[in-house]
């Protein structure tokens, strides 16, 4: 896969800036937990809509508006990169609202399709995402755009960001939920499978225990891979010491903090602030 950028950035970046990442959540955790992985030395700064969460049930055109607000807010703070961590604002920004953005921009979809057609043996795929990127079709479109043959089936899964962004991750209430998402999937034999919702990895344990034998495709893998790969061949990795990310989100809730500490490992409360984004009335 190639390291290449959403759009044609417009300047050269400066390595010592941090990267910029956005989720309607905490689903972006997921994103981040694999760049710290990847990329010790990066700083990153995240915006977190917890506002507005879920995205999933929200029209297209609300979602790209507040998407676009939330990328204008990481340039302001000074990004060198952006990485959308979020699959439906992935799915429901234009080539147009990229080409705007002066820095290098890194998608889910691209990256998650192109992954899960190099894992396939079978030609049978499945997405679980949330209605809104079901409703897109972005990855049923791009997949089929790189192999027309392969077949797609998608589920929507709109429990499941209440369940992460509350703190629920096992339980009666979660497997019925993941039983009942994954039978069509089951019901057309896929053997393998995309995380079309960054939140979702968080309930990686409940989904494969549903899904014994399928490959789990988890985009924050590739799109972090390719963020490396691009900061690397172009020469704007950062070299100094580590520092402190900053973590924003519109709704500092008990619930993003005790998300932040059992996926990412880390006390957030000093890195973290408040600020109201994406007012909805
Ligand atoms: N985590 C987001 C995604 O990957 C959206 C979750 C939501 O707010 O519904 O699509």
């Amino acid at each position: 896969m190639s390291a290449a950028p959403l759009n044609q950035p417009l300047s050269r970046p400066d390595p010592t800036l941090p990267v910029g990442m956005f989720d309607s959540g905490v689903g972006g955790f997921t994103v981040l937990r694999e760049l710290k992985k990847v990329l010790p030395n990066e700083r990153v700064v995240y915006f977190g809509d917890t506002a507005n969460i879920p995205y999933g049930d929200k029209p297209p055109q609300l979602i790209r508006s507040w998407a676009k607000n939330m990328i204008a807010f990481l340039l302001q703070k000074g990004v060198k990169a952006v990485t959308i961590a979020c699959n439906i604002s992935s799915s429901v920004l234009t080539p147009e609202d990229l080409a705007e953005v002066p820095v290098p921009v890194f998608g889910l979809v691209y990256n998650g399709a192109a992954a899960a057609l190099q894992a396939t043996k079978n030609s049978r795929i499945g997405v679980i995402a949330t209605v809104a990127t079901v409703e897109t079709n972005s990855y049923g479109k791009t997949i089929r755009s790189f192999n027309p043959h392969v077949e797609v089936t998608q589920s929507a899964c709109p429990k499941f960001v209440p369940f992460t962004e509350h703190g629920v991750f096992e339980g009666d209430k979660v497997e019925e939920a993941v039983r009942e998402y994954v039978a069509p999937l089951k019901a057309k034999g896929v053997d393998t499978v995309i995380y079309g919702c960054t939140h979702y990895p968080l309930l990686e344990k409940a989904i494969k225990s549903h899904l014994d034998g399928v490959q789990m495709i988890d985009p924050a893998v590739e799109i972090v891979e390719e963020l490396a790969a691009y900061l690397h061949t172009n020469d704007f990795l950062y070299s100094g010491k580590p520092q402190d990310d900053t973590i924003y989100a519109s709704d500092l809730n008990e619930y993003f903090f005790a998300n932040a500490e059992r996926f990412l490992n880390l006390d957030i409360r000093p890195l973290a602030q408040e600020v109201k984004l994406n007012r909805s009335e």
